[in-house]
């Protein structure tokens, strides 16, 4: 700790971070640009300028950059000298003379942070009467839009784009005292990150076109917390709404996950929340196909089903892409002994394989915070830049530790970006991968091992064969320096997943975790890719198995049964002939969902299903962490939570079965744990109504 004074005031604060940050954080407003906390200082806007004192006899003191300035003990500070007050409103009139007078009409508007920044400086009238200077704008694609005229050169975009996310497209090209953010000719911007170029740029140069094409202003936009649904890392979002669509998603921060970011997939795959989404019950009917019909007709026959279907002949295909609670419900309504996965048997079985594996003592659940702050990573069996965008970022700013170790001897503080990168020039810290193919990480990586997953399961076996033999065993073969690594580093990651669908690859994983604890004592930092955004919380509410089996039971059975089917498209699970065998045999299906689907055509009734920004309910990600998301929007129509689908299913199957105050939330998650103590956790998981 050190005792600093800044205007006047005594303060404890943390040694060594840098003084602009320590100011924000104690309360004081001073502007900024081109600092930003996961990409630490450049000073290069000379926004954050400060007068510090050597001592107690200095009185004059010396302008310096708050953010390019360590806090020391005794560090004197005034941040409304009239001098640097001065200093900071002329630095922001340079930097507006050339932007536009264009905030009615950008759409930035109402959350620029320029905007904030040149009013908080004190520059409220212009002066300037020349021609400001004007660039042609780029066309980067589909969900970028560009407006160059402005950039106030902060240089945040490409450091983001380039140093933070290793992307190669994006450059600041220069003549003179012309500066230009872009790429050397137009076209789609290649990072998978793309989209937080919205967010880091403080001025609106990079907008979100899809946002831009159907805009609203931010204050007309409703938004709740909500976790992103396209893979299992369960990155935090808000979602923004107006007149029942959802106009664009944000980040949301979250310390140990996403941080500031998010991937382009999350940020701009909710197209399907909008369009071509079914929002009409529909019955079969006979030569016709599947035919639009109303709620009450529509429950009337599902009424007669249910009480025509015999004790025995109710099914229920569970899903992860639904929530903890839906899947407690249909295991609820249709037994333990006929409650199964809306998943693979193989995709079931490896999924389990990674719950049992992070609950070996030889291992700990690795946020995506532990994966940034690991110094050697081994990647085994997945492409991350696709099956885990941000666990790549992630795995990409690991690689820097070894920077921060230069930098640390030569008394560099990490937060200086720029000097911390020049001292580290290539040097990165070991990230291994034993792939089946080429991936984006090849770019950074130290050791990569090409093999098909028996051969990258032999390959983590010598590994671990290596692991074991160390130190007698001095062998400098590609097996020993992976060994060594994972065996010298403070603090080792490794990464697998299932999407290589090898139970036999997991099985060799495990082996060389056992292996590493052995050797280190200490449990080794895990983390696993899994499918879908709720393929853990499915695999934990134990289904018999997954939908190979369930077909082939059904298909055993000659006297018709129902098959409730929850968020699942099982024609993408099951050969094609094998589930129309089940309808061609009599059996009846009842759909739930909130997407289209070749099942959903199928079914005898389809029920339209919330999408998670109308919703409530509990995802568990990767870690096995189990977060909540909110509804953002009531939803339209007839549509209904698929929770309150599944309690009235169970008051119609069950009578008795679920009690009448089951009609909030948090009363349905109060009958979840009453039906399974295992899940009290989801009451710890967020607050509830009150
Ligand atoms: Fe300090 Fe830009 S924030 S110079």
């Amino acid at each position: 700790m050190a005792t600093i004074v800044i205007d006047g005031q005594n303060f404890d604060v943390a040694e060594g971070r840098n003084l602009l940050e320590t100011c924000l954080e104690l309360g004081f407003d001073l502007p900024y640009f081109c600092w930003h906390p996961a990409m630490g200082s450049v000073g290069s806007c000379r926004q954050c300028a400060v007068q510090v004192y050597a001592n107690d006899d200095d009185q004059r003191g010396r302008l310096v950059m708050a953010c390019m300035t360590p806090v020391t003990p005794g560090l004197r500070a005034s941040t409304t000298l009239e001098s640097v007050r001065q200093f900071r409103e002329t630095s922001i009139e340079v930097l507006m003379a050339n932007h536009p007078h264009d905030c009615p009409v950008c759409e930035e508007g109402g959350e620029c942070h320029l905007q904030d920044m040149t009013i908080l400086s004190g520059h409220h009238s212009r002066t300037f009467r020349g021609a400001k200077k004007t660039y042609p704008n780029q066309n980067l694609g589909p969900c970028i839009g560009h407006e160059m005229n402005r950039c106030i050169t902060c240089y945040r975009c490409v450091r983001f784009y380039g140093d933070y996310a290793g992307g190669s497209d994006l450059q600041a090209m220069s003549s003179r005292e012309n500066v230009y953010f872009g790429r050397h000719t137009d076209g789609t911007l290649e990072s998978p990150f793309s989209g937080n170029l919205v967010e880091v740029c403080p001025t609106g140069v990079f907008t979100d076109k899809p946002y831009s094409q159907s805009f609203t202003r931010k204050w007309d936009l409703q938004s709740a917390p909500s976790i992103c649904t396209l893979c299992s890392l369960g990155c935090n979002t808000n979602p923004n709404e107006r007149s029942g669509k959802i106009k664009r998603i944000v980040n949301r921060y979250h310390n140990d996950i996403n941080g500031y970011f998010l991937c382009d997939r999350g940020r701009f795959g909710f197209a399907h929340l909008n369009n071509a989404r079914p929002t009409v019950y529909a019955l079969q009917q006979p030569t016709k196909g599947l035919l639009e019909t109303t709620p009450e007709m529509a429950w009337e026959q599902v009424s007669n089903l249910l009480q025509e279907t015999p004790k025995d002949a109710l099914w229920g295909l569970g899903s992860s892409r639904a929530t903890v609670e839906e899947n407690q419900l249909l295991k609820q309504l249709v037994g333990k002994k006929h409650y199964f996965a809306g998943t693979t048997d193989r995709e079931l079985a490896l999924v389990q394989l990674v719950t049992g594996i992070y609950q070996l003592a030889a291992t700990r659940s690795a946020s995506l915070k532990d994966i940034e702050h690991s110094d050697a990573v081994l990647i085994i069996g997945e492409d991350l830049t696709h099956t885990a965008p941000m666990m790549a970022l992630s795995v990409r700013q690991s690689s820097r530790h070894r920077a921060f170790e230069l930098a640390d001897g030569a008394r560099i503080p990490r937060w200086q970006d720029a000097a911390v990168r020049n001292i580290a020039q290539d040097e990165r810290s070991p990230v291994m991968q034993v792939q089946s193919y080429a991936t984006p990480l090849d770019a950074i990586a130290s050791h990569t091992f090409r093999a098909n997953p028996q051969g990258m399961a032999d390959q983590i076996d010598a590994i671990t064969a290596a692991v074991l033999a160390t130190p007698s065993d001095a062998s400098e073969d590609w097996a020993h320096q992976v060994a060594q690594h994972l065996l010298t580093a403070n603090n080792p990651c490794v990464i697998a997943g299932t999407s290589a669908g090898s139970v036999g690859l997991l099985k060799a994983t495990l082996r060389l975790m056992e292996a590493l604890y052995a050797k280190r004592a200490a449990p080794i930092a895990t983390a696993m890719v899994v499918q879908d955004s709720n393929s853990m919380g499915l695999a934990l509410s134990q289904p018999v198995s997954g939908a190979e089996t369930l077909v082939a039971r059904l298909t055993a059975i000659e006297a018709p049964q129902t098959l409730v089917c929850l968020q699942t498209d099982l024609y993408t699970l099951v050969a094609s002939e094998a589930v129309d065998r089940l309808w061609e045999r009599g059996h009846r299906l009842v759909v739930i969902d909130n997407m289209a689907s070749e099942t959903g055509a199928k079914s005898v009734i389809f029920m339209p299903a919330t999408t998670a920004v109308e919703s409530e309910g509990t995802l568990i990600n990767n870690e096995g962490r189990a977060q909540r998301y909110f509804s953002v929007y009531t939803p339209q129509d007839v549509l209904k939570d698929t929770w309150r689908m599944l309690v009235q299913l169970l008051a119609l199957r069950q009578p008795g079965s679920v009690e009448n105050s089951v009609d909030h939330y948090d009363a349905m998650v109060a009958h979840c744990i009453k039906q399974d103590p295992a899940l009290a956790y989801l009451v710890a998981v967020a607050p509830d109504a009150h």
